[in-house]
């Protein structure tokens, strides 16, 4: 039974922070973040807007272009690794809000990953007999965990969400493959302490509550685990790169999606990229560009996807699909 996204939709806060604005903030300039990152702009939630609000949004954004699409959901999955609670779920909190209460509702810890393990549990569910008809969420407001005065991260960062009906579809439609992987010796450089002050690799009272992250480190797993993933995806489909109409990535860093798109052999104009306006929004990266290039018209019926994203975990996921 062939599984795909049937309706997909999104939200982004409409406060701006520009490079510009960075600049009054602490020592950077606009010169150095567009040229390491691509980044020239990010969207930032309100201080009473969480990620469920994001999520709540992105179903609004989800229900406007697809009337009734809602019906029939009976399990709600949300992506987030800045959720409003340990518990409820971001998920639970956000089904009872878009009328949903009842359906089964769980979070997905992978940081900036998330959305792509999300589709392969929602796969797993429907295929396992479980769901019928799956809402899943990638939701963040990673603003509200970025140290402010550290100049090396929360530029990177921005907020925002994307909603997607993952079910049934016609033959020669969906998901094709799927690759997960995390290497948990990774995990110190880019974490987020919770209960614990304790991560492995991460010196004991290093007592910043804030995300914390060894950007070079990262680079360089997302460069390594962004291809070897696409790949390992697009091989399990049976494709190579000149089979991708368009790749859609985690929106991380212009730099790590150009050396990725190099080594698959898919080039950066099949590639969607809109991390200059929105920066790094984690979990929700990945249906934002998705939905994006559907609404200009890039991505048509039948095209052949490729999803790949890294994050915290260190983890990765890929999966090719037939839009
Ligand atoms: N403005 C000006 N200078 C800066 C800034 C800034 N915003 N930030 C750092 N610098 C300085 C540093 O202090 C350093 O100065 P020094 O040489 O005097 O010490 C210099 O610039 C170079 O710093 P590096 O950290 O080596 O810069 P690099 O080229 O590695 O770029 C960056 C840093 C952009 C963070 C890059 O490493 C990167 O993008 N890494 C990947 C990070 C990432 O994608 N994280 C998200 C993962 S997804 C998730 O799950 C959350």
């Amino acid at each position: 039974m062939p599984i795909g996204i049937t309706a997909l939709g999104t939200y982004v806060p409409t406060r701006v922070l520009t490079n510009k604005d960075l600049e009054g903030m602490f020592d950077t300039s606009d010169e150095w973040i567009v040229s390491r990152t691509g980044i020239r702009e990010r969207r930032l939630a309100g201080e009473e807007e969480f990620a469920s609000d994001m999520g709540v949004r992105a179903v609004n954004d989800l229900v406007a272009r697809y009337p009734g699409a809602l019906e029939g959901v009976d399990l709600v999955l949300c992506a987030t690794s800045s959720p409003d609670a340990f518990f409820p779920s971001t998920a639970a909190i956000v089904a009872g809000q878009v009328g949903l209460n009842g359906a089964g509702a769980l979070d997905v810890s992978v940081a900036c990953t998330g959305f792509v393990y999300a589709l392969s549990v929602a796969q797993g569910m429907l295929m396992g007999g479980t769901a019928t008809k799956v809402l899943v969420l990638g939701a963040e407001v990673l603003s509200k965990i970025v140290d402010w005065t550290d100049r090396s991260t929360c530029i990177l960062f921005g907020d925002g969400a994307g909603a997607a009906i993952v079910e049934e579809v016609p033959e020669g439609y969906g998901f094709q493959s799927f690759v997960l992987g995390a290497d948990s010796a990774g995990g110190s450089s880019l974490y987020k302490f919770a209960i614990a002050d304790r991560i492995p690799g991460v010196p004991v009272g290093t007592g910043n509550a804030m995300l914390g992250m060894n950007g070079r480190e990262v680079f360089k797993f997302a460069v390594r685990v962004l291809t070897d993933s696409g790949q390992k995806a697009m091989h399990k489909a049976g494709l190579k790169g000149s089979d991708i109409d368009w790749m859609v990535p985690h929106q991380a860093n212009i730099r790590i999606i150009e050396s990725a798109c190099g080594r698959f052999g898919v080039p950066i104009d099949k590639t969607v990229v809109n991390l200059d306006r929105f920066g790094n929004t984690s979990s929700a990266s990945v249906p934002l560009a998705l939905r994006e290039a559907l609404d200009d018209g890039r991505i048509q019926d039948g095209d052949q996807l490729l999803l790949v994203a890294f994050g915290g975990g260190l983890s990765w996921g890929a999966s090719a699909m037939k839009w």
